[in-house]
C-alpha cells in the first residue's frame, strides 16, 4: 500500500530534514519578535467561501460533510484561520501583533514538483499596522529566513508588486468591480500559459495582451518607494525586484504583494505573501478592522531548492551531522563489564549526551560500525582496563585513555 498521491511518508531521515527546516523557521521568526500560534486543521468550509478569503484555493479544498452534518474543509492555508482568531480576540493583544505558525495544509492540487496535497507551511503575519515599515519588516524576515539556509543573492529574489497599481489599471480600462478577482487571476496565471490562451481570456475585458505587457514592462510602482528605502538601509535592497507581473492568486490581497522565487531552474515560487487590509474586517463583519501583512512558505519547494544549491546543501548536511541520533557510543569490549557500561551510559545521558550501546553481545568491529552508522563523534571502549576507558574520536581515529571519572569533563571539553 502506497500513501495517497501528493501525501508523504516521512521516514526518520526525511523527518530530520524537516526538523532542520522548522528549526530555522522558528529561530528566524523569533529574531523578529514573532510568537507562535496554531489553530485547527479542520475548519468550517464557510470560512474559505466568505467574501475575499477564497480565490483559486476554493477549487482545491478537501471538503466533506462531517457526522454532525457540518460542511467542513481541511485548511488549505492558515491566513483565514489567523484572521478568524484575531477577529475573535484582537482586543486581548497589543498591536502590532507578530504571529507565526508552522502547520500542515491540504490542497487538492495537480501533482507536480514541489507541489503536494499535504504540506507543511510556515506563515508569518504582522497584524495592526498598515505602514510600509510593517511590509518591510515582513519582507526582511522572509529574506533573512532564506539566508539562514545559506541561500544568497545569486540563489533567490523577491518579486515585489502592488495590487493598488492593478486596481488603477483596471479602473482606467473599465474592468467592472465584481470582475476584478477574475481579471487578476488571469494576470497571475499569464506567465504560465500560452499567449493565445491569455489573449482569449482577456478578450471579454476588451484589453489586449500587448497593453497588459506594456503596463508590466513599465515596472514603475511609486507606492513602493518607502518600502524599498527601508530595505536599502537594512542592506537587503539587492534581494528585491519591483515587478508588476506578480499579482498573487489569492483573492484577499489589497496592496503590496510579493513572491520569493529561485533564480536557477524554472524560477519556481518558494514563498508568497502580501497585504490583506480587509480580510479581518470582512470575517468579523467590521468589528475587527485591522490591516495585516504576511507570507507563507512551504517545506517541499524549499527542500528542493536546498538540494539544488551546493552551499545550502553543505550547510544542511553539516547541521544534520551535528544533530546525529548518537553522539557517544559505548563499545563493550569485555562483556563482563556490561553493568559498568550501563551505569556509564546512564551517567552520560543524565549529563545530556545522546548515548548508544549494543543491547546484546556484539563483536567489537560491529559495534564500531554501529557507532559510525548512528553518526557518533566518539566511541568509549570499556574493557579489561576498567576503570580506565579508551575514547576514540571517530573522525580521525585519535585515541586517548581516560579514567572513567574524568570522562565527562573530557567529553565536555571536546565538544567546545
Ligand atoms: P500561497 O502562495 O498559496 O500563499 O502559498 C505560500 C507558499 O506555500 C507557496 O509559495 C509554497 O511554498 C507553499 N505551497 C502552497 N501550495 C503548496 C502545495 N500544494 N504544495 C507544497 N507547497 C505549497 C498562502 O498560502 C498565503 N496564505 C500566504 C500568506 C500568509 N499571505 C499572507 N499571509
Amino acid at each position: 500500500m502506497q500513501p495517497l498521491p501528493g501525501f508523504r511518508d516521512l521516514f526518520p531521515a526525511d523527518f530530520a530534514r524537516r526538523n532542520y527546516l522548522v528549526g530555522r523557521w522558528r529561530e528566524t521568526a523569533r529574531r523578529y519578535g514573532f510568537v507562535e500560534f496554531d489553530g485547527p486543521t479542520l475548519e468550517s468550509a464557510e470560512l474559505y467561501r466568505k467574501k475575499n478569503s477564497g480565490g483559486e484555493i476554493l477549487g482545491q479544498l478537501y471538503e466533506f460533510t462531517d457526522k454532525g452534518d457540518r460542511a467542513v474543509a481541511l485548511r488549505p492555508e492558515v491566513t483565514p484561520t489567523l484572521a478568524r482568531m484575531v477577529a475573535a480576540r484582537h482586543r486581548d493583544f497589543p498591536k502590532p501583533m507578530r504571529w507565526f505558525n508552522v502547520g500542515t495544509c491540504f490542497r487538492y492540487e495537480r501533482q507536480q514538483r514541489g507541489r503536494l496535497r499535504e504540506f507543511l507551511q510556515f506563515n508569518c503575519d504582522l497584524v495592526g499596522d498598515g505602514s510600509p515599515a510593517a511590509d518591510a519588516e515582513v519582507i526582511a524576515l522572509l529574506i533573512d529566513l532564506l539566508r539562514s539556509f545559506g541561500l544568497g543573492e545569486g540563489d533567490f529574489a523577491i518579486r515585489l508588486s502592488d495590487r493598488s497599481a492593478w486596481h488603477d489599471f483596471m479602473a482606467r480600462h473599465g474592468v467592472e468591480k465584481d470582475r476584478t478577482a477574475e481579471f487578476l487571476t488571469i494576470v497571475d496565471r499569464m506567465e504560465k500559459m500560452p499567449a493565445e490562451k491569455a489573449a482569449e481570456l482577456l478578450h471579454p475585458f476588451g484589453i489586449g495582451i500587448g497593453t497588459l505587457r506594456e503596463f508590466i514592462a513599465k515596472a514603475e510602482i511609486p507606492a513602493l518607494a518607502p518600502l524599498l528605502a527601508d530595505l536599502e538601509v537594512r542592506g537587503l535592497r539587492g534581494y528585491v525586484r519591483p515587478d508588476l507581473g506578480v499579482v498573487r492568486g489569492l483573492a484577499y490581497y489589497t496592496g503590496v504583494v510579493f513572491e520569493a522565487f529561485a533564480l536557477h531552474g524554472n524560477l519556481r515560487a518558494i514563498a508568497g505573501g502580501g497585504r490583506y487590509d480587509r480580510l479581518l474586517a470582512d470575517l468579523s463583519d467590521g468589528s475587527a478592522d485591522l490591516p495585516a501583512v504576511g507570507f507563507g512558505v512551504g517545506d517541499a519547494v524549499l527542500l528542493e531548492l536546498l538540494n539544488e544549491t551546493p552551499t545550502a546543501k553543505a550547510m544542511e548536511d553539516a547541521a544534520l551531522k551535528a544533530d546525529a541520533p548518537v553522539q557517544v557510543y559505548i563499545v563493550i569490549a569485555a562483556e563482563e563489564r556490561r553493568p559498568e557500561a550501563l551505569a556509564l551510559a546512564q551517567q552520560l545521558r543524565e549529563a545530556g549526551w545522546r548515548v548508544g550501546f549494543p543491547l546484546g553481545v556484539e563483536k567489537v568491529g560491529k559495534q564500531f560500525g554501529a557507532a559510525e552508522g548512528a553518526g557518533a563523534s566518539h566511541a568509549v571502549v570499556i574493557g579489561s582496563e576498567w576503570p580506565v576507558v579508551k575514547v576514540k574520536r571517530l573522525a580521525d581515529r585519535h585515541e586517548k585513555e581516560v579514567a572513567k571519572d574524568a570522562l565527562l569533563p573530557w567529553l565536555a571539553d571536546s565538544r567546545c
